[in-house]
This record gives structure tokens, sequence and C-alpha cells, in this order.
């Protein structure tokens, strides 16, 4: 049997006060020089910003077509190291920060679970974080535990030696840079048709737990006319506050558990998966909930323009049939994914004009 040290817990000073303000003024806090420094929340992003990123992304992968524009990308941040501190499960997350970082010249290291850090001897999570700020530019990172990118950058941001921190999940609670590739995919698979003002979205399954969908709803408050179904079993309805954004921010939702019954009247489905591994004894929860599966029968019921999104991975949430119909956009959206981090990576480090200007 492994033997793990009791993991060291001290308060820092000011940082309660400091976590139970409202979000909108502590987005200041992680600003520098009038562009966003650590990427935490998804709140922080407005339309220009989301429009500009979408725009950096595409011309990213048009220059990734050609070995003359891949060679330019790597010869951007050559002299920038990333740290990908992963310590919960990800495969789409991590390697689509780590190809982000190398289409743009950065080399990588990474620690993929406490058990191989220092953490084992009883390091804070926060004194490990600030370890990697000694060797590294970037930290990008996942944690089972909400709020603690928010933490490790604060902390980081009071230190002689910041550097900035992306949060690529912090447990239940958010996820803005999957929030971010799915703003990305939805206006990419609405392209010919508006992008995604005036569209309705249904995110469907455990909206509860599933910090996609509560990091996504956020971004509705940028886009105009949109309309949010939330499906789910009663025991994973959409968490009040959420909820309560939208209403504050005039945006029209609705709620059911009868999922066939909206499939007609949306422009784009978010399936979710059941996320299990939060509940306290996650083996015990055997349900599947079949009635929020997207099954080959409702191809025939969905608009012929629906997007059908799920940030996978999947289980049976979505029939593998469906992979095959033109509307299934998971494939792509995960591709997405690798663009959109190199056009918030490229925007960090200050060399999207030099990309812009590649292409104008
Ligand atoms: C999601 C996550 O980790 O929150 N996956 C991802 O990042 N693509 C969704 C999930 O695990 O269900």
């Amino acid at each position: 049997m492994e033997k793990f040290a009791e993991q060291t817990l001290q308060e820092f000073e000011g940082w309660e006060e400091f976590f139970n303000k409202p979000v909108d003024e502590k987005v200041q806090n992680f600003v520098r020089h009038n562009r966003i420094y650590d990427i935490i929340y998804a709140q922080q992003f407005d339309r220009s910003f989301l429009d500009y990123l979408c725009s950096l992304a595409d011309s990213i992968r048009l220059l990734a077509k050609t070995k003359v524009g891949q060679s330019k990308l790597r010869h951007l941040l050559p002299h920038k190291r990333a740290m990908l501190y992963f310590v919960q499960p990800s495969t789409r997350t991590f390697l689509s920060f780590q190809n982000a970082c190398h289409i743009l010249g950065l080399t990588t290291s990474e620690i993929r679970g406490t058990s191989t850090s220092s953490e084992v001897k009883g390091e804070s999570p926060e004194d490990t974080i600030r370890t990697f700020a000694s060797y590294v530019d970037l930290i990008i990172s996942r944690h089972p535990e909400a709020g603690f990118a928010e933490k490790t950058a604060w902390v980081l941001n009071q230190t002689e030696h910041p550097v900035p921190v992306l949060n690529g999940g912090s447990g239940p609670d958010q996820h803005p840079t999957q929030a971010l590739l799915d703003i990305y995919t939805l206006e990419r698979e609405f392209r010919t048709i508006g992008g995604l003002d005036g569209k309705k979205i249904a995110m469907v399954g455990d909206l509860k737990r599933g910090r996609t969908v509560r990091s996504l709803s956020y971004l509705m408050k940028n886009y105009q006319d949109v309309e949010v179904v939330y499906v789910a079993p009663e025991v994973f309805k959409m968490k009040d506050d959420i909820k309560e954004f939208l209403s504050k921010h005039d945006i029209p939702f609705k709620e059911t558990e009868d999922f066939e019954s909206i499939m007609p009247e949306v422009d784009a489905i978010y399936m979710t998966r059941i996320q299990n591994e939060y509940g306290s004894d996650p083996t015990s929860e055997a349900e599947t909930y079949p009635q929020f599966h997207l099954k080959t029968s409702h191809l025939s019921m969905i608009q012929t323009h629906c997007a059908i999104l799920h940030p996978l991975p999947r289980r049976y949430e979505i029939d593998i049939r469906i992979d095959k119909d033109p509307r299934a956009a998971y494939w792509r959206q995960e591709r997405c994914g690798m663009w959109i981090r190199a056009a918030l990576i490229s925007y960090i480090f200050g060399v999207d004009g030099e990309i812009m200007n590649e292409l104008s």
C-alpha cells in the first residue's frame, strides 16, 4: 500500500474575502496591460473578444495548412515554456492544449497526477503551482476542485514571478476554454445561416454537475436573441445560479424532461454525459437515463441545419451511428479545441497581431 503524507493546508490571508466577491468585481484581478492574463471564468469573455478569438483561430488553421505557414507559427513562441498540470483525467483538453502549444513552438512539461508530484510528500497544491512558475511561462491546469485555478492564479499574482494560469476544468464548476471551443464550433456550424445570434440551443444531460454547460451558458449573454432549453432529469437539473444569471441578462430559457418534444424547435443540441465521478459512490450510479439519449430515430425529428455537439467523452448519450450524419459536429468540435486554444495562447503572449498580419 502506498503511503501519502497529509496535505498541508495553510490559510492564505485575504483569499476567503476575495473568493466571496461577485465575479464582476474579481475579473479585473486577472487582467494585465488591458489584456486578459489568466483564464479563470467564462464570464471574462465579451463579444468582441469571442469574435476576435474565432477569427484568430481561423487564421491559425489556415496558416497550418502549409509547411511554410506551420513553420511561421512555430517560430512565434519557441522561447516560451508551458506546464500542463492535469490531475484529473483528460484526453481532449490535455492533447489539444499540448498540441496548441507545439503549433506555436512552445515546449511543454506535464504532471498528470498528484501521486507523481511532491504533493505525495505533503506539499500544498499552491506551493506545487508556485514551483511550476519558477520554471515555465504558462500554467494550464485541470483539477477536481471547484475554484482551484482561481485560487492558484490569485496566489501567483501576489508573488514576484507570476505567470498566466489557464483553467482547463475546475471540478464541476467551470471549463472556460471548452466554452470557447463550443462557441467557435457553433459559429462555424452556423456560418451560412447568420452565426449563433438568434439561435435556440438545447443542453441535455447532467446539467447540475457538468461544467461545460455551465460555462457555455454564461457565454450566451454575448449573443443576440438566443434561447436556451435545459433538458435534464429532475436530479440533474441546471443549478439556480446559472438560471439567475440568464434571467439577469434577459436570456429566455425553459426546462423540460421531455427531450423529444423540443427536438424539432432547436438549432443545436449539446449533449453531455452523466458525471458519475462527482457522486459520493460513483459505482452505484448505474442509471444511464435513456430518455436523454440521442438515437438514430431522432434524426428525422431534428431540423436539417441542427448541429449536434458533445464535449466528449461520450458513453451512451449519442448512438455511434449518428456520427455519419452531417449534423454530427462533435468530432469537428474536438478539433476546433486545438485551434481556439492555439489562438488563446497566442493572444496571452501578444503574438496574435503577427498571425493576423500574416494573412492581411
Ligand atoms: C468535459 C470535461 O472534462 O468537463 N470533457 C472535456 O473537457 N472535453 C466533459 C466531460 O468530461 O463529460
